[in-house]
């Protein structure tokens, strides 16, 4: 990797192996994308902007002839002075003019990668990775932005993000500072991003970027099931194994802006950033302002490449590096086996089958604390049911400890219910706007994380459970949007803040107990996937990826959050059949085939299962764990299927040994059955033998030729393949 300037040090070229990303400084005074894409030797001067003499536009004075900044690719633009398209910048200024106008200043190597105060953020030990600071400014409204740019030497991803300073004497008002801003050549790009609900998530949605504004958002406090925090721009005849893909996503667990303009002449501006419409930060002299940090991602191996550079850095640079390479406890959760209706009796019957067929941590989700068996009370208390639990948490604890497994708790911590002591006690403690009635939803309302004494309170709750060390692994829960955003706490001219300042509350209090707690196992949930983003990932190490666990709908859910996150980051339970969601019968071995290659757990009543279906969760739970330790590094493929009645992933070994491939055949339709599927990242001069057939292929053969896909004469079936290298 490196960070090479021209001789005049106006142009900046970004590089490693696998991309380039090329600045210019235009007269040392205006400052431009030149090029982001595939790496290149060395830059010379390609793909320079050249304009026309046109009308109805403005004139500058600028060294390039006829420019016009209506289209010129402003590397970080901002509305005002002839540039009409999507902002990524923008401050009121005392006076209470909306302007501003950066002015390059000057370009800076740093060796480390700077943190960024208070937000989670990609990390790298020294050498592994090289940053350039970009200096610009805007001398009259006294505003400094520096423009951070950090490549990784082993993949095609940079992180960026931007600080404000105000280093004149005027207050101002930050409308908005998305975390970068892209231009790409004028080209037909198809735009790809992921879409959900509740129990619904991780959907594809995938079409021609047309020219206007493409945009997708959360305005519900929390990044959201609706829409992630992330897209893609894409050549239209990519596909899972080829072609130029460009990812974007923002680390960040809050409402945020995805845009993209195609412009009047077809060029493309990219952006991700904090929502503005959610969003006003006042910054007096001398403060500072810290944006949350964006990835860039470049493949040209298509939709896998991109998902294998996502996963790369989510896994060894974002998440909490003690879990990198731990193996993930095989878990058994009680949510769906008793919901909230939990007893001592029920966890000792649970745990004592659970240990016997080999699952390694208990956890007990919602109801221990709650009066009734129901969401309408309790939240916020934190005190254990004694009736349900008698001895407490300590005892269940105790009682889970003793039967040789690790203990897991659930908590919802930003959540109070009107019916609570906490709430009766500090009504203050909930977002509200006064006089108006507080919104209800799961009977909750939403602690206000923005005041100090709330945090705290959270912190003290968290940290009376967690100092005894008996609990082994926190479930996190959140099962709200937002509703009256304010904080009684702060004066009125920061209602804007209240959004972001709610999010850096959160992250404050993740920080705090992740850091004091190092050994404890965080999976973060928030109704399912609702709040599944890169800026949990950087404390949880896992996440529920949703409360739909029928391994059919799962085929499509965990094919979608696949896009972006490593499967060890995604919670996959086997549960009861029929589905407690869809009602829909799955066999057991499809429904383990669909969890395998991810962070397998289970959630059911094992005490209504057979003891046929006990045997086979006990075969399943020891195989997975001969193969897990391999397979949270592997590389994971979407396969391309001949058609859509099949979803097809396979995981590789790092070392391309071995490699597992599940088919899952959604019904049986003896027609369209007899396509083949092609294996991707095994090594062409290897030979395979599959352990269930005995056959052997070439590596190349299996990549090329590929492997006809049996027939089953039943719905929702799964082929499962293994493949080891012969030696
Ligand atoms: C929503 C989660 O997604 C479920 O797994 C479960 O923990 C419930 N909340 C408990 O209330």
């Amino acid at each position: 990797m490196s960070i090479q300037f021209s001789d005049d040090g106006l142009i900046v070229h970004i590089s490693n192996k696998f991309i380039s990303y090329v600045m210019e400084a235009v007269d040392g005074k205006y400052l431009v994308l030149r090029y982001f894409g595939k790496a290149v030797r060395r830059y010379h001067g390609a793909g320079e902007p050249f304009y026309y003499k046109r009308g109805y536009t403005t004139e500058h004075p600028c060294s390039i002839p006829n420019v016009s900044f209506d289209d010129f690719p402003f590397e970080y633009p901002a509305r005002g002075y002839g540039d009409y398209r999507i902002p990524a910048f923008a401050v009121t200024q005392d006076s209470g003019i909306e302007f501003v106008k950066l002015m390059f200043q000057g370009f800076r190597v740093l060796e480390e990668k700077p943190e960024l105060t208070g937000l989670p953020a990609a990390f790298a030990k020294k050498g592994e990775t090289e940053t350039l600071e970009v200096t610009c400014e805007d001398g009259i409204a006294g505003i400094r932005v520096r423009l951070y740019y950090t490549i990784f030497e082993d993949r095609g991803v940079i992180a960026r993000s931007q600080k404000v300073e105000n280093i004149g004497n005027q207050a101002l008002k930050l409308q908005n500072v998305q975390s970068f801003s892209l231009e790409l050549p004028a080209k037909e790009y198809d735009v790809l991003s992921l879409y959900g609900t509740h129990a619904g998530e991780g959907n594809v949605s995938r079409s021609l970027l047309s020219h206007g504004v493409w945009r997708i958002e959360s305005v519900r406090g929390s990044s959201s099931p609706q829409q992630q925090p992330f897209f893609a721009l894409m050549d239209p005849h990519s596909t899972e194994y080829s072609g130029e893909v460009y990812g974007f996503q923002l680390i960040y667990s809050g409402n945020f802006l995805a845009q993209a303009e195609k412009d009047q002449f077809g060029n493309v501006r990219a952006q991700i950033g904090i929502h503005p419409d959610t969003f006003c930060w006042e910054l007096n002299p001398g403060e500072a302002f810290q944006a949350p940090e964006a990835i860039l991602n470049y493949s040209s191996e298509g939709l896998n490449g991109m998902s294998q550079n996502f996963h790369w850095l989510y896994q060894y640079h974002l998440m909490p590096s003690g879990f990198t390479h731990r193996e993930r406890p095989v878990l058994l959760n009680s949510w769906e086996a008793m919901y909230y209706d939990v007893s001592l009796g029920k966890l000792e019957e649970q745990a004592e089958q659970a240990k016997e067929l080999g699952a390694e941590l208990f956890v007990l989700d919602d109801g221990w604390f709650r009066a009734d068996n129901s969401s309408r009370t309790s939240m916020g208390d934190w005190e254990c049911n004694q009736q349900k639990l008698p001895g407490g948490i300590a005892a269940a604890a105790e009682l889970i400890h003793s039967k040789g497994m690790q203990f897991g708790l659930w908590f919802e911590p930003e959540a109070v219910c009107r019916d609570s002591n906490l709430y009766r006690e500090h009504p203050d403690w909930a977002l509200q706007i006064p006089g108006y009635e507080i919104t209800e939803g799961r009977h909750e309302y939403i602690l206000d994380l923005s005041q100090k004494k709330v945090r705290e309170y959270v912190i003290s709750v968290l940290d009376a459970y967690l100092e005894g060390g008996q609990i082994d692994y926190v479930k996190w829960d959140m099962n709200r949007p937002f509703t009256e955003v304010n904080s009684l706490a702060l004066p009125k001219e920061r209602k804007g803040e209240i959004s972001h300042r709610y999010i850096l509350g959160l992250y404050e209090i993740l920080d705090t107990i992740t850091k004091r707690y190092p050994k404890m196992l965080l999976e973060g949930c928030s109704s399912g996937g609702a709040r599944f983003d890169p800026g949990m990932l950087h404390y949880a190490a896992q996440n529920w990826s949703s409360d739909n666990t029928d391994a059919f709908d799962r085929t499509r859910i965990q094919a979608g959050f696949s896009l972006m996150y490593p499967p060890i980051a995604m919670g996959a339970h086997v549960s009861i059949t029929p589905n407690h969601q869809t009602g829909r019968t799955v066999s057991l071995n499809t429904r383990y085939q669909v969890a395998r290659l991810f962070n397998m757990g289970y959630e059911l009543d094992l005490s209504k299962c057979s003891s046929e279906e006990k045997s086979e969760i006990a075969r399943q739970i020891e195989e997975y764990k001969k193969e897990r330790g391999w397979l949270q590094r592997a590389s994971f493929y979407r396969n391309e299927a001949p058609n859509e009645n099949y979803a097809i992933w396979s995981s590789v070994r790092e070392d391309q040994e071995e490699c597992l491939a599940m088919i899952f055949q959604k019904l049986y339709r003896p027609l369209c059955s007899r396509g083949r599927f092609r294996l991707a990242g095994l090594n062409p001069e290897y030979d395979y033998v599959e352990c269930g057939s005995k056959k052997s292929y070439g590596g190349d053969e299996l990549m090329e030729t590929g492997i006809s896909i049996p027939l089953a004469k039943e719905d929702f079936y799964v082929f499962m393949f293994h493949f080891i290298r012969e030696k």
